[in-house]
C-alpha cells in the first residue's frame, strides 16, 4: 500500500465522469459518473469485465473518443500537471492546453504493439519522427538509444535499425513503452499492455512498467482483466462494472474484503494454483 504522504500528491483526479454514445438504433452509457483520483508515482488497476467502459474511461482523459461517433462526455478530469499552479480539466480546457497535456504529460500503450507500429518504417525512423514531433533538444540519435535502453533493450542499435515484423511481440512492446516515454509523461495509461503475450514475456513487461514507477516518478494506469496481475503489481484498484465504478480502494482492503459480490466474483476467477495442485 502507498504511505499516506504519497497518496495526498495528487496527480489527476477524475470526477463525475460520465460517456453517452448515441446511436441511429442504440445509446450506451459507457461511463457512469466515474470518479477516482491517481497519486504521483502510483500503479493503479481499473479492472472489469469486457465491454464495462475501462478503454472508454481511459480515452476521455485526454478526449481521444472517436470522432465519428455521437459522444457526449461530462465531469472533469483535473491533472497537475510539472510546474503548473493551477490543474487543467482535460475534459474541458482549450485545444492548446490539451495538446500540451497529450505531448507531455499523459501517454498511452496499447494492447497490440504490432499494429501500434508503423510496419513500413524501422523503429529508428519512426522514433526519430516522433522526437521531432515533440520538438526534443536532445541529440535525437544518443536520445532514440537512450529510451530503448531505458525499457531494458540491451542492443539498441540492432533494433532502431529493424522493422517492427523482425521483433518479437514483447521487444515491440517495450519499444511501445519507448516511444511513451520519450515525451517524458507522468502518468502512462497501459490498456492491456500484455494480453497478447505469453507469460513469461508478460510479466518482464509488467515488472518493467513497474520499475519505471519507481525510477521515473511515473504513476500508472494499468487496464487488465487479470486480478491476479493487479494483486501483484498495483498498489490500487478500482472495479467497474457496466460503466460505474461499484469499488475502490487499496488492492489490499479489496483483495482482504471485497464489498461486492461482483468484485468477489472477479476474484474468484483468479487461478489458484497452490490448492487446486493439492486437490
Ligand atoms: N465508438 C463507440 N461507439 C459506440 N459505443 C461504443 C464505442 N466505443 C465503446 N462503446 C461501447 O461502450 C461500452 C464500453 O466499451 P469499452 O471499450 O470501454 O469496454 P472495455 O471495458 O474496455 O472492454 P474490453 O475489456 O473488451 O476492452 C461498450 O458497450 C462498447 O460497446
Ligand atoms: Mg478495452
Amino acid at each position: 500500500m502507498l504511505p499516506c504522504t504519497k497518496l495526498m500528491d495528487t496527480l489527476l483526479s477524475v470526477d463525475g465522469l460520465d460517456v453517452r454514445f448515441r446511436g441511429h438504433r442504440r445509446s450506451v452509457h459507457a461511463a457512469k459518473s466515474v470518479s477516482f483520483d491517481i497519486a504521483r508515482g502510483e500503479f493503479f488497476g481499473l479492472v472489469g469485465e469486457s465491454g464495462s467502459g475501462k478503454s472508454v474511461t481511459s480515452l476521455s482523459l485526454t478526449r481521444l473518443l472517436p470522432f465519428d461517433a455521437e459522444v457526449s462526455v461530462s465531469g472533469s478530469a483535473l491533472y497537475h500537471g510539472r510546474g503548473k499552479v493551477r490543474p487543467v480539466d482535460l475534459l474541458s480546457c482549450p485545444e492548446d492546453e490539451l495538446m500540451q497535456v497529450r505531448r507531455s504529460g499523459i501517454s498511452y500503450v496499447f494492447q497490440d504493439p504490432v499494429e501500434a507500429l508503423n510496419p513500413y518504417l524501422p523503429i529508428g525512423d519512426q522514433m526519430r519522427r516522433l522526437l521531432r514531433h515533440l520538438g526534443t533538444e536532445k541529440p535525437i540519435d544518443r536520445h532514440s538509444r537512450y529510451l530503448l535502453e531505458r525499457v531494458r533493450i540491451d542492443d539498441a542499435r540492432r533494433v532502431l535499425a529493424s522493422y517492427p515484423r523482425e521483433l518479437s511481440g514483447g521487444m515491440c512492446q517495450r519499444v511501445a513503452i519507448a516511444f511513451a516515454l520519450a515525451s517524458e509523461p507522468q502518468l502512462i495509461v497501459a490498456d492491456e499492455p500484455t494480453t497478447d503475450l505469453d507469460v513469461i514475456v508478460r510479466n518482464t513487461v509488467l515488472d518493467l512498467l513497474r520499475d519505471l514507477v519507481g525510477e521515473l516518478s511515473l504513476s500508472i494506469i494499468l487496464i487488465t482483466h487479470d486480478m491476479g496481475v493487479v494483486r501483484h503489481y498495483c498498489d490500487s484498484i478500482a472495479v467497474m462494472n457496466r460503466g460505474e465504478i461499484v469499488e475502490r480502494g487499496s488492492v489490499m482492503q479489496v483483495f482482504t474484503q471485497p464489498q461486492t459480490d461482483y468484485t468477489r466474483m472477479l476474484l474468484d476467477s483468479v487461478p489458484r494454483i497452490r490448492s487446486e495442485a493439492t486437490t
